[in-house]
């Protein structure tokens, strides 16, 4: 009960308190418990109509001083009127009583910048602001009050002062930019949040005078709607309010924003925020017909088959605008495909497969047009039906099977069947007539029945021929069609020749040389040009009188023959014919030249005169030539001679008879 009432008590005080200091009510029930009771005391102590500050000394608390705290004092900034002014404090002490006191004030204000904004009365003590305070340049001063005997005997310790400025409302609240820009895409939703604008105020921000608030003054166009959006009053910001922006018509909105503190009734600022309108995929791109009859070749593969353009009202190269397509219906066989054209309005029908006229003639595709990004709302998607019209096209007769093996022995006789190749024509829609003929035969041995298709034998095949390849023989055949501008389609006929024994054993050696005596054994290589089955191993005998001076033997393969000389043979040319057997038992006789040297062992040399002298030989019968020449021209000389001799047979009598002459 008893504290109740001294908190009562107190209250009362506070309240009495700021009422005197004539401050703002609410901000100086803001100041802190202990000042308020601290101030409560002083008050109560005094007992005066105003503050009054005094020195701690004098009430005992010397020992106690820190703990003294002095209520600030609070003074509302831009006072008009005639200063200096009175701020309603008293600055006292006790020590007055005994002596008569000045009264002094330092810091900042005092004797510090700004020098002597604040002033004491140095006698009663009373403080004076000397002109107006601007809490927004400086919102609080702290000063030192001091009391000193006027005879200089005591002092008091120097005590703080507080002075805090009031906030008055005198600051417009300013938006942080001239502009705010912005941009919201078309299709935003009411509640879409667009961007923020922010202001500042100078005022206390602890006050309604910095509580600013928003509003939007006006929207320019303010079409569709006047209020296409909203601005939240304490943050600032802006919203999608209704729905329909468009920014094929309304590309950009200016927007008037205003800024007013007191919540919103008190000063205010102006700014703008400029919104533009951004595309969003609000049109489908639509087709120009909906709507095509076309047509295309059959067997063709990238037929251009269609070309349809489409319109799209979004921003033009812009996602929402390029179109892409699809067949959604009718391409079940996967024939055509659809691109989008280079100017990305447009889309392409292409054949990917050839189309069989034939098979169907006539395919019915659903083509629906779509962009690049999805429809920002729902659209209508237009749709385009084309009708592909196969073209018939002439096409070659195709053979079947393409291509065809048959097997049959290498022996067939001229002019007996092989088989019937024959080609279908794949124009059942036309009636055509096909022939054949042969193409390409690299050995001339075949014949085709035009009409018919037959094969025959022209001439005899040969399995061991250079064109059969591995026992393979390949023919192409060829089958048109009669339509004015004819088909020709091509077959292959390959024909395994089976393998006949019509290649009898031949020896590869034609001749060979040996020495008479001690002669190694010489092998001679067989071969056989038939297949496996009609070649080795093989047989070899001696053929008439040959036995008399050769043996014969095969080696261990069977695949040479081993001939050696049974008796020492005069150097001279033999003839040695053997009889060699295939496996087949197909025979033929090989002769085989042995040349016969009268030498020893393996090294071949045969020292017949007519082989050995034949180059002395011939140098003696070239000299002795020249020298017939030479004997013939001197022949001829002497009988060219004779008639001159007789001729000068004076003068040759006189020569004589001068020797003669000479001589005797
Ligand atoms: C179809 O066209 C598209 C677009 O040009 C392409 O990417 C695709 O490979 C094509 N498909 C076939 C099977 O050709
Ligand atoms: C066998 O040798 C004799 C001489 O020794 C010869 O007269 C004869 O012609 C040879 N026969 C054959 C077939 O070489
Ligand atoms: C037999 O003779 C042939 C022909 O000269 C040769 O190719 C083959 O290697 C020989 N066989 C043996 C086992 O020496």
């Amino acid at each position: 009960m008893h504290t109740d009432t001294s908190m009562i008590c107190s209250v009362l005080l506070v309240l009495l308190w700021c009422l005197a200091t004539g401050i703002n009510l609410s901000s100086c029930l803001n100041h802190k418990g202990p000042d308020l009771k601290e101030a409560a005391k002083s008050l109560a102590k005094g007992h005066q109509d105003h503050p009054v500050l005094e020195f701690p000394k004098s009430v005992g608390l010397r020992r106690r001083k820190r703990e003294w705290a002095i209520p600030p004092i609070s003074y509302p900034e831009n006072e008009r009127g005639t200063f200096p002014k009175k701020i309603n404090v008293q600055i006292k002490s006790s020590l007055s009583k005994e002596n008569p006191l000045w009264f002094g004030i330092t810091g900042e204000g005092a004797d510090q910048p700004p020098k002597n904004l604040f002033t004491v009365d140095k006698n009663s003590g009373w403080l004076y602001v000397t002109m107006p305070l601007d809490r927004e340049k400086k919102d609080k001063y702290q000063l030192q009050a001091h009391a000193v005997a006027r005879d200089g005997s005591v002092k008091e310790q120097p005590m703080d002062i507080e002075i805090n400025v009031i906030d008055q409302n005198d600051n417009n609240p300013v938006f942080t930019q001239d502009t705010f820009l912005g941009s919201v895409p078309e299709a935003s939703n009411k509640g879409f949040e667009i961007m923020t604008v922010t202001a500042t105020d100078a005022d206390d921000p602890n006050t309604d005078n910095a509580d600013i608030r928003y509003t939007i003054l006006s929207q320019i166009p303010a079409l569709p709607y006047p209020n296409m959006f909203t601005i939240n009053s304490v943050s600032g910001a802006i919203l999608v309010e209704a729905e329909g922006l468009d920014r094929e018509k309304y590309p950009e909105y200016t927007l008037e924003l205003q800024v007013a503190d007191l919540q919103g009734k008190g000063l205010t600022g102006k700014g703008k925020a400029i919104i533009t309108v951004t595309d969003s995929n609000d049109y489908a791109p639509q087709f120009e017909k909906i709507s095509y009859n076309v047509s295309a070749p059959e067997n063709k593969m990238g037929a251009v088959v269609v070309k349809m353009p489409v319109t799209d009202g979004d921003e033009p190269q812009s996602p929402a605008w390029a179109a892409q397509f699809r067949i959604i219906n009718g391409n079940s066989g996967g024939f055509f495909n659809i691109s989008t054209g280079p100017n990305k309005q447009e889309g392409i029908i292409t054949t990917v497969k050839p189309l069989d006229f034939e098979r169907n003639s006539k395919y019915i595709l659903l083509v629906i047009a779509e962009n690049e990004v999805q429809f920002a709302k729902p659209l209508t998607t237009s749709t385009a039906t084309v009708t592909v019209n196969v073209i018939d096209v002439n096409e070659a007769p195709v053979f079947d099977p393409e291509k065809k093996t048959i097997s049959i022995s290498e022996n067939q006789e001229v002019g007996s069947e092989l088989t019937v190749y024959t080609a279908n024509d794949p124009d059942t829609a036309k009636s055509q007539k096909v022939t054949y003929r042969v193409g390409s035969d690299p050995a001339g041995w075949l014949n085709v029945d035009k009409e018919t298709g037959v094969i025959r034998v022209k001439s005899y095949m040969d399995r061991e021929s250079h064109v059969v390849k591995d026992g393979r023989y390949e023919a192409l055949i060829l089958a048109m069609d009669n339509d004015p501008v004819p088909a020709t389609g091509t077959g292959t006929l390959v024909i395994e020749l089976q393998d006949v024994n019509d290649n009898p054993p031949v020896i590869e050696e034609r001749s060979f040389k040996l020495c008479n005596k001690q002669s190694a054994p010489v092998l001679l290589s067989v071969t056989d040009k038939d297949g496996p089955g009609f070649t080795s191993p093989y047989n070899a005998d001696l053929v008439g009188d040959g036995q008399k001076n050769w043996t014969v033997r095969m080696n261990s393969s069977r695949t040479g023959i081993i001939l050696e000389l049974k008796t020492p043979l005069e150097q001279g040319e033999y003839n040695v014919v053997m009889r060699v057997y295939d496996s087949g038992g197909l025979f033929q006789d090989n002769s085989v030249q042995a040349s016969v040297c009268d030498c020893t062992g393996d090294e071949v040399k045969c020292a017949r005169i007519g082989e050995a002298g034949f180059g002395l030989c011939a140098i003696l019968g070239i000299i002795r030539t020249i020298l017939t020449l030479l004997l013939m021209v001197l022949v001829l000389l002497l009988l060219t001679r004779k008639k001159p001799l007789s001729v000068d047979s004076r003068t040759t009598e006189e020569t004589a008879g001068q020797d003669y002459q000479e001589h005797h």
